[in-house]
């Protein structure tokens, strides 16, 4: 299993902003939602494109692919619409005085 690794500063995250972070090769979209944060793998399901480069709609807690337009609630990674119908990977998040941390833990 990875290691945490430092995502930022929680006053670098603010309700509504999303950031990455890498864990070796995975790379990693962390949301602030409402003041929660959540983590997921940074690639859509559909076809494996970078997430971060689309839009977080903080209203729906969603992210919406920019590149056919699959969308993905933030908090679980489900998909919400088509194209896509698979979920993406969902990661831990852990806060203390340093800031935001994540790993991917599926290994
Ligand atoms: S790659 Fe994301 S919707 Fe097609």
């Amino acid at each position: 299993m990875g290691e945490w690794v430092f995502v930022c500063a929680t006053s670098q995250l603010l309700p509504g902003e999303m950031t990455t972070a890498w864990d070796g090769d995975t790379a990693i979209a962390v949301f602030n939602y409402d003041g929660e944060i959540y983590a997921l793998e940074d690639r859509c399901s559909h076809e494996d494109f970078e997430l971060s480069a689309g839009t977080f709609d903080p209203a729906t807690a969603s992210i919406e692919c920019v590149l056919h337009g699959a969308r993905f609630d933030v908090r679980d990674g489900r998909a919400l619409c088509a194209p896509a119908y698979e979920p993406v990977a969902k990661f831990p998040v852990k806060i203390n005085d340093t800031g935001i941390w994540t790993r991917d833990d599926r290994e």
